[in-house]
């Protein structure tokens, strides 16, 4: 069974903007995951996502998890998205004569190698992740790994990532004048680094773990080829890929690895016309890194070594990368600035930077 347009309507039409309000819910400390999600009246607005994995036996170990000991972040949809994504799955079932018994799809539908049971699974994380204790220890954004690992989907075998990131900026976040007035007013977004979704409730403790109630369904990382599609600002890079198919198979096809993907501004002034098959392919590679390297990652590692650290890429040409302490931008051989940072595909991560990455340059940033 197919839920490709279902799922294509969940991810462009129900990214609903809802206003934050991040009301701590006080619990009993001893209920698990599963039993403050399910409680009668309980003020958390998740009873279609506790009702999703009640309608059918596939998703036990879903259950399983939410009732067990264990130590889980949960980011459970909102009642108010759920019931967008199950409109739009039923008028797409009754489109397609899928024969549909209850409200919600069944666990084993599948789409692009993903069934239903593992979307809801990327929506839980490993570990305890309390959002406000990020804030105490300056961390702008972060990455965590949900415990949706299974090999066709994860080609990294590390639990597809999840990206949380506030609306501070790093100057704020690092300013401690300025957190002390504003640290818990912050809003907290959740996502896979090119769609994501705002928090509307955080760290609600269980025995198990820590809920947080969510605006939009989490999409989970996809190919690169996929992926790059979506992203704003990398048009440029998507004609070069459609130009030369070597280029997107590759990526596909490759794993752990870092794409500092040119921006299409930055791929106009590199004037790439006339170059042939080879040149484009090695400029590509020059823009490869073997490794995933998250920003927080990368910052972490230079802040040790007076901001600066060293990336090698596919065509073996070693590059540093600077960043900066208190602006926190992150320069690479000295000219290109990464601008969006953290979009995950299902075999890397890629940052799109406002410059080639050259063996031949004169001009540095000014930062
Ligand atoms: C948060 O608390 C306020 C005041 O108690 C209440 O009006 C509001 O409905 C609550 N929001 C959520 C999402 O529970
Ligand atoms: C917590 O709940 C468990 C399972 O329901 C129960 O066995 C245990 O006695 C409870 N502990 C406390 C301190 O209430
Ligand atoms: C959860 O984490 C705590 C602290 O690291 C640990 O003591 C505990 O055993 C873990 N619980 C489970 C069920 O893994
Ligand atoms: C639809 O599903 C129900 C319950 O699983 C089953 O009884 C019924 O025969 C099915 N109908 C068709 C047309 O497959
Ligand atoms: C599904 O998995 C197969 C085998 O790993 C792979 O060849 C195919 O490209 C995947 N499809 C998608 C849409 O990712
Ligand atoms: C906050 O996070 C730190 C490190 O990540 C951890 O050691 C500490 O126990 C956490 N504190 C709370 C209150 O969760
Ligand atoms: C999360 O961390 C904050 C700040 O350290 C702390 O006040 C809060 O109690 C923690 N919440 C949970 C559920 O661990
Ligand atoms: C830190 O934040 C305060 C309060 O917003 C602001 O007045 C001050 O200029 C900031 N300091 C720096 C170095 O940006
Ligand atoms: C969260 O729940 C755990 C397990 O019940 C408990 O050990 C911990 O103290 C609680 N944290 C807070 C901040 O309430
Ligand atoms: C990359 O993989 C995706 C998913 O399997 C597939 O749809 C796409 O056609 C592939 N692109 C290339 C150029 O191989
Ligand atoms: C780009 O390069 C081509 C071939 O080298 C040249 O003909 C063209 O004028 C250049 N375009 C610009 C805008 O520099
Ligand atoms: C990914 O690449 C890094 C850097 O070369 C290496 O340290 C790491 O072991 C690799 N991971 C895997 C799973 O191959």
């Amino acid at each position: 069974m197919q839920i490709g347009k279902y799922l294509s309507l969940a991810l462009l039409g129900v990214s609903a903007v809802v206003a934050q309000t991040q009301n701590q819910t006080q619990n009993d400390n001893n209920s698990t995951i599963y039993d403050l999600l399910s409680a009668p009246n309980n003020n958390l607005n998740a009873s279609r996502f506790i009702g999703l994995v009640n309608s059918d036996t596939g998703y036990q170990p879903i259950i399983n998890l939410l009732k067990n000991p264990g130590n889980l972040t949960c980011f459970v949809p909102s009642d108010g998205v759920l019931n967008k994504v199950l409109t739009v799955w039923k008028a797409y079932a009754k489109q397609h004569k899928i024969n549909v018994t209850g409200d919600y799809p069944p666990a084993n539908m599948s789409y692009n190698n993903y069934t239903v049971s593992d979307l809801i699974t990327y929506h839980i994380v490993g570990d305890r992740v309390n959002l406000t204790n990020l804030t105490d220890h300056n961390i702008s954004v972060s990455v965590v790994h949900s415990v949706l690992n299974n090999s066709k989907v994860d080609h990294l075998g590390t639990g597809l990532p999840i990206l949380i990131g506030n609306n501070a900026s790093y100057a704020e976040f690092h300013n401690q004048t300025w957190m002390q007035a504003n640290g818990s007013y912050l809003e907290y977004e959740v996502g896979n680094g090119h769609d994501d979704t705002d928090v509307d409730i955080k760290d609600v403790n269980a025995t198990n773990g820590l809920i947080n109630i969510i605006s939009s369904v989490l999409i989970p990382p996809m190919s690169p080829t996929t992926v790059i599609k979506e992203v704003d600002d990398l048009d440029g890079f998507e004609e070069l890929l459609k130009k030369y198919p070597i280029i997107g198979s590759t990526l596909n096809s490759t794993t752990n690895f870092t794409l500092f993907a040119p921006a299409s501004d930055a791929l106009k002034k590199a004037n790439l016309t006339g170059m042939n098959n080879d040149t484009i392919q090695d400029l590509v590679r020059s823009h490869l890194v073997e490794g995933v390297y998250y920003t927080p990652n990368i910052t972490a590692n230079a802040l040790t070594n007076d901001g600066n650290t060293n990336f090698t890429t596919f065509s073996n040409i070693t590059f540093p990368a600077y960043v900066n302490s208190t602006s926190g931008y992150i320069t690479l051989n000295k000219t290109a600035r990464i601008v969006d940072s953290n979009i995950f595909f299902n075999n890397g991560v890629m940052h799109v930077v406002d410059s080639i990455i050259s063996n031949d340059t004169e001009h540095d940033h000014d930062d």
